[in-house]
């Protein structure tokens, strides 16, 4: 798999929107501001691939890429205080919808910041990938920004904390490239 390759398709504000099911589908999903777009950009060695957001919540939109026969899905961020009911009604209708319409998901990256427990809408949707029986992976991220004292017992809790087992838990920093290639690593296995 050649992450180099990868190239944006579209944008989706609703289900009916969604690009045709056509091959493996890699979803990355967190709170808003968590790291999703860096990711996907750190993935594919590309600075500004996926927009990376200055105002939290501003992404309204799944936002597809394509790296050969594989698709990376951007899904929009949740958790953001400043967004309206209406809004958040169709955050959910637009990320459940597209979950459980049967398409190709072959692995969700769960993000959620290293620093803090997962929160209650982290938890929520971890939940939601457990009880569409989706196979998900949970990936710390901003690694960087653990002092040293602090990172041992941090990454001790992450596992426990959303309720994974250690496999499932991937460490991960766009600052210092930690996690960047077992990401990869485990994308690639998944697909194959
Ligand atoms: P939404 O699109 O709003 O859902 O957010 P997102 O999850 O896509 O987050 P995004 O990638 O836009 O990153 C938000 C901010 O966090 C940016 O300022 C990034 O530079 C920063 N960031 C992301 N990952 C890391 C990381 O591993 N370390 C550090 N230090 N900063 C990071
Ligand atoms: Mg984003």
């Amino acid at each position: 798999m050649n992450f180099q390759d990868m190239s944006f398709e579209t944008s989706c504000f609703n289900i009916g929107q969604l690009p045709a099911p056509e091959g493996a589908e890699i979803v990355f999903s967190g709170r808003s501001n968590v790291g999703k777009s860096t990711m996907i950009n750190k993935l594919a060695s590309r600075k500004n691939l996926a927009r990376v957001s200055s105002a939290p919540g501003k992404t309204a939109s799944i936002n597809f890429y394509r790296c050969g026969g594989l698709r990376l899905a951007d899904l929009p961020g949740y958790g953001f205080a400043k967004v309206s009911r209406a809004e958040k009604l169709r955050w959910a209708e637009l990320v459940e919808g597209y979950i459980a319409a049967g398409r190709p998901i072959t692995l969700v990256i769960q993000l959620v910041d290293v620093r803090r427990a997962p929160t209650d809408d982290d938890m929520d949707m971890i939940k939601f990938l457990a009880s569409r029986g989706v196979d998900f992976i949970v990936a710390e991220t901003k690694c960087d920004k653990l002092g040293a004292g602090e990172s041992d017992s941090r990454r001790a809790k992450a596992a426990p904390e959303a309720g994974v087992s250690p496999k499932k838990v991937v460490f991960f920093s766009s600052k210092t490239g930690e996690g960047v290639e077992e990401l990869r690593k485990l994308i690639t296995e998944h697909v194959e």
